[in-house]
This record gives C-alpha cells, sequence and structure tokens, in this order.
C-alpha cells in the first residue's frame, strides 16, 4: 500500500515538508510506502472554469496537477500539506487542489472515492484551524474518509529547525500516520473479506433556483 504526501508550500524542505516527513517515517514503521510530491515554485494557474478536463480526462495546464492526477490513481491513501498564508491555505496549492479535484470529479476518475485523506498545515503562529477547514472540504465533498490525529494536524515553526522543537506537533503527526495505517490496513482485509463498496447513486444536481 502506498500513501501520496503533496508538500503544498514553496519550500522543498521547509517547516510543511518537516511535518510531512514525520508522517512518512511513520508510515514506512509501519509497512506502508510513500512518496512526497511537491508542487514546486513555478506559477500554477487556478482553474479556469473551461470543462475541457470532463472531455479530455486532464487539466487544460499542462503543469503538476496533471503529473499528480498520474500518480493519484494508484495511491492507497493522501496526505495533502500547507503552510498558512495569511490564515489560509497558500495560494499555490489552493489552486492546485481546485484543479486536480475539480478534474477528477468531471473525468469521472473516482482517483480519491473512499480513500483515506488527511491535511496537515504548518504556521508561524495563527490561521491554522481555518486553513485546516478549507483542506479538509476537498476530501469531504470527494467520499474521502478523513483520518483524525489526537489534536488538530499543525505544526509550528518559520525554520524546519522550529518545527522539530514542536515535539506535541511532531507527536500529531505520528498519531496520524498510525491511524491511517490502520484504516488502510482494515479497508485491505474489508476488501479481502468480502466487503463491497456501497450502492451507488445516481447524481443529483439542484441549483438554488429551483
Ligand atoms: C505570504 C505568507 C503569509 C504568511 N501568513 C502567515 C499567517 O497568516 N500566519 C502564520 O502563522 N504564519 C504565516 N506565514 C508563515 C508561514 O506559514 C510559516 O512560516 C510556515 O511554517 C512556513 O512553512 P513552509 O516552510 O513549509 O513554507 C506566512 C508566510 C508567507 C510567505
Amino acid at each position: 500500500m502506498n500513501v501520496l504526501l503533496v508538500n503544498g508550500s514553496p519550500h522543498a524542505n521547509g517547516c510543511t515538508y518537516t511535518a510531512l516527513e514525520e508522517v512518512a517515517k511513520t508510515l514506512n514503521t509501519e509497512g506502508i510506502g510513500t512518496e512526497i510530491f511537491q508542487i514546486g515554485t513555478k506559477p500554477l494557474a487556478g482553474c479556469i472554469a473551461c470543462e475541457s478536463c470532463a472531455k479530455t480526462g486532464r487539466c487544460v495546464f499542462s503543469d503538476g496537477v496533471n503529473d499528480f492526477v498520474d500518480l493519484a490513481k494508484d495511491a492507497d491513501g493522501f496526505i495533502f500539506g500547507s503552510p498558512v498564508h495569511y490564515a489560509s491555505a497558500g495560494g499555490a496549492i489552493t489552486s492546485f487542489m481546485d484543479r486536480v479535484f475539480f478534474s477528477d470529479m468531471l473525468a469521472g476518475r473516482q482517483s480519491f472515492y473512499l480513500k483515506p485523506a488527511a491535511a496537515i498545515v504548518s504556521a508561524r503562529r495563527a490561521g491554522t484551524t481555518a486553513t485546516f477547514d478549507q483542506l479538509n472540504k476537498y476530501f469531504t465533498i470527494s467520499e474521502m474518509p478523513v483520518i483524525s490525529s489526537r489534536y488538530w494536524n499543525m505544526v509550528h515553526g518559520f525554520t524546519p529547525e522550529d518545527v522539530k522543537k514542536d515535539l506535541e506537533g511532531l507527536q500529531t503527526m505520528r498519531v496520524l500516520a498510525r491511524n491511517m495505517a490502520w484504516f488502510l490496513k482494515c479497508k485491505e482485509a474489508g476488501i479481502k473479506a468480502g466487503v463491497t463498496f456501497p450502492e451507488r447513486e445516481e447524481t443529483i444536481l439542484t441549483n438554488f433556483i429551483r
């Protein structure tokens, strides 16, 4: 089994990465494979609502979003990490996640369906819970079981060295990783035992003018 971890920070080895690394190390000790995907520093456009993904299966912009979507199909679980920028998720990771989840839905790929997910956030000081709420909304609209920890998944720091001193934050990351590993093993055991995926209904879309 394999968990894909997304570093939504421009810092490849910064605070968010330090937290993700703690999650990844613990998942590895639980026998779960990991890959850390960097969104990087190149500009990431927001979703332009062109809906061409519904026809082509891919986002119209050829960048890390499509690279990630290719990997996501085969991943068993996901961790999305973001630094806090002005009490919200960073602009780049917000654009990235809008396009990943919108193109997946319109293309009917279902790369995220009933796969466990968790958000983690990193801040110097404040805006963590608002950012955590923001990221969790992508999961709950996509039928993803949200894995929790013993506290809200956050670390505090301006540098990776600060994060390494946030012992409670790092413990929160390890507990999260063990809970995700446990869920993945239960899901695998359930499927092996013959538990089938739930019955699905045709989507009903009502706009509020009706
Ligand atoms: C544009 C920008 C806005 C930020 N806004 C906040 C903020 O609202 N609250 C906060 O605590 N830290 C804020 N910070 C600091 C970062 O969230 C914090 O240092 C974080 O741990 C950096 O993670 P990274 O090294 O993975 O990028 C901001 C940093 C930047 C660059």
